[in-house]
């Protein structure tokens, strides 16, 4: 059976580094790579740390607005599908990505793959949100992480059959990447930083980059943080490229520094007192490292983790991030609550996903 996985940004490439090699050794395997992200530190170093293979093809398509850079994708995900002619094809998660490539699949009318099928922030501002419910109608065969998402799946009239629960890739390797990271990463101790004495804070997501009155909001309120606790603050290009084009400044005592790599953040991860973020990655992330996340959004996808208490949705209102983190602050059982929090996680996931492409396609 020929398989095709197309992927092209971070997430996609940390969350996969699992099933990668595994659906190399039982299928035909051939992988795409969109381009989306093209900076080495946003890219490339994910390959080489987490001893991934080369993708077989590059399209190296680049920025552009959401549609050119969709567009571009599809033209030539298309052109290598007509030549691979493969059996199915495997899309992952919201990005721009997978849509290019579920769209581009389905109309050649090749069977789809979706993993982290049935995920919902119901914001359809989110240009993720778009991107999950296109891929998820376009598939033919749904591999959800959670019983919530296989739920929404059914609720939007997907078939029962095509739904399976395989559990959380992000979850899986991040187990398996923090004891990686904590051997070969020396960023800690490289930026001054004491375990527990810090806040890793990420901001990257459209809706608070793009908008001025949101971003002024967390600016501030990070700033007047800064000034309890020390904050590291790995910047995505499109947050940096915002905050100069507002002339917004973050307080010199921010330790601000270019985009890292999947240990590198991992490591930082796991020695923070807790961690700030509108990452959907980092709220898995942080759960499997059992390090206490604020989510700096009005919604999440993971309500498996804030409805047990694991992570909190904060919101981006000024006043609210400020009292609520200084408490956390000043009152460490807080902290240690969220963290006594047990999760009934599902463990051999990649292994999973395989059996049922197996199954599915044996019929
Ligand atoms: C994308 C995903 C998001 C994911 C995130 C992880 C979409 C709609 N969103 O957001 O779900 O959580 O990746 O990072 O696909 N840029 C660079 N160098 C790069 C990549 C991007 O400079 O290597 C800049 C470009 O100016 C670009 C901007 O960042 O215009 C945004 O990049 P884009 O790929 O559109 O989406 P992300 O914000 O990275």
């Amino acid at each position: 059976m020929k398989v095709i996985t197309i992927l092209g940004t971070r997430p996609e490439i940390t969350k996969l580094s699992l099933l990668l090699p595994l659906l190399d050794q039982n299928f035909n395997h051939v992988v795409i790579h969109t381009g989306q992200h093209y900076d080495y530190n946003m890219d490339a170093v994910f390959f080489e740390e987490l001893n991934i293979r080369k993708p077989d093809f590059m399209l190296g398509v680049g920025s552009g607005s959401q549609s050119q850079q969709t567009a571009k994708m599809m033209i030539g995900i298309e052109e290598i599908l007509l030549k691979e002619k493969p059996d199915a094809v495997i899309v992952f998660a919201d990005p721009n990505t997978p849509l290019a490539g579920a769209l581009a699949t389905v109309k050649l009318h090749i069977p789809l793959i979706h993993l982290e099928a049935g995920c919902r922030s119901f914001n359809k501002k989110m240009p993720e949100e778009i991107n999950r419910v296109v891929c998820d109608h376009c598939a033919d065969l749904l591999l959800a992480p959670d019983d919530i998402a296989k739920e929404n799946l059914l609720r939007e009239g997907l078939p029962l059959n095509k739904i399976f629960v395989v559990g959380s890739t992000a979850i899986e390797a991040t187990t398996r990447n923090v004891l990686i990271a904590n051997k070969n990463v020396n960023l800690i101790k490289n930026l001054d930083l004491t375990p527990k004495n810090y806040v890793l804070l990420t901001i990257h997501r459209a809706e608070n980059t793009d908008d001025h009155l949101v971003l002024k909001g967390l600016i501030e309120s990070i700033n007047t943080l800064s000034e309890l606790i020390e904050i590291v603050f790995p910047i995505h290009p499109r947050t940096k490229k915002s905050l100069e084009l507002n002339s917004f400044k973050l307080s010199s005592k921010i330790k601000v520094i270019n985009p890292i790599s999947n240990l590198e953040l991992l490591s930082l991860l796991d020695n923070a007192l807790f961690v700030m973020s509108d990452s959907g990655g980092i709220q898995e992330e942080a759960a499997a490292l059992n390090i206490p996340c604020l989510i700096l959004r009005n919604e999440t996808e993971w309500t498996y983790l804030t409805d047990a208490g694991k992570n909190l949705l904060l919101g981006t209102d000024k006043k609210k991030i400020i009292s609520v983190v200084k408490e956390l602050i000043e009152d460490e059982s807080k902290i240690q609550k969220m963290k006594n929090v047990q999760l009934n996680l599902k463990s051999s996931v990649a292994e999973k996903i395989v059996e049922v492409i197996k199954n599915e396609f044996k019929r």
